[in-house]
């Protein structure tokens, strides 16, 4: 992390996980362990569970967030969720183009920029997710295809926007295996990540967004991924679900 220039930030993504009973408790739970955090703590959660959770953070420094926005303020659009829905709800935080979502819900690079685009216009900050396949890493198309996706993501957002902007780098093959990427892998990835931002914004401007690494972080293995430079914080699925797990995570990137 260099905290000189950028923000830590500690997300849980709960995925299609907890019920809004489930919620508040495990909320409870977490708050007096996450308490004088020096991060940002956000947990996103399913829709359902956005108002037991809003509730539940209140006073705390837990900030709530999303899994998913549409692009539209609104219409005929069965099942999809507003911006202003979610802001409205006390939402601050959405998750945007999660690899489960391009994998199974055909989200793509621009579906992923215009969800982007419409968070940023509402206020939210997004957390925009990018990550390689253990086969396009194989063929050695890593490199190119973080590059490629943060940019199609960053399409016709401002260098001011940028401030409400998140990158999450989730290599797909560390995603919910417990395999994870070595300290080393994850500081490259955010590095080219970081790199893409700068060829779009310039140096200075990419040194102060946030890139997490996500994908089987956990309470062992935080504080040595958090230690490489360019690895922000992290978007924590499994172990986000566990309120001592996630709090070590959060209290390693509070060093
Ligand atoms: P796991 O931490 O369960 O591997 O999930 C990572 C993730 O996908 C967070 O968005």
């Amino acid at each position: 992390m260099n905290k000189a220039t950028r923000k830590a930030v500690i997300a849980g993504n709960w995925k299609m996980n907890k019920t809004p009973a489930e919620t508040t408790a495990l909320i409870n739970e977490m708050k007096p362990l996450v308490a004088g955090a020096d991060c940002d703590v956000v947990l996103c959660v399913p829709f359902v569970d956005i108002a037991a959770a809003v509730e539940a953070a209140k006073g705390s420094n837990i900030k709530i967030g999303a899994e998913n926005v549409h692009f539209k303020a609104s219409g005929a659009y069965t099942g999809e969720v507003s911006a202003e829905m979610l802001t409205a709800c006390g939402v601050e935080y959405v998750v945007i183009g999660h690899s489960e979502r391009r994998q199974y819900f055909g989200e793509t690079d621009q579906t992923v920029n215009l969800r982007t685009l419409a968070a940023l216009s509402a206020g939210l900050t997004a957390i925009v997710c990018v990550g390689e396949t253990l086969e396009q890493r194989e063929l050695g198309y890593t490199e190119t295809l973080l590059k490629y996706q943060t940019k199609m993501a960053l399409t016709n957002v401002s260098a001011e926007q940028l401030k409400n902007i998140i990158i999450a780098y989730e290599p797909v093959w560390a995603i919910g295996t417990g395999v994870t990427a070595t300290a080393e892998q994850a500081d490259e990835g955010n590095g080219f990540v970081r790199e893409a931002i700068a060829e779009m914004f310039g140096k200075e401007v990419s040194e102060t967004v946030t890139v997490q690494y996500g994908g089987s972080m956990n309470a062992k293995n935080a504080d040595e991924l958090l230690s490489k430079v360019n690895v922000d914080g992290g978007l924590i699925g499994g172990a986000s679900l566990k309120a001592e797990d996630f709090s070590v995570i959060v209290k390693a990137a509070s060093k």
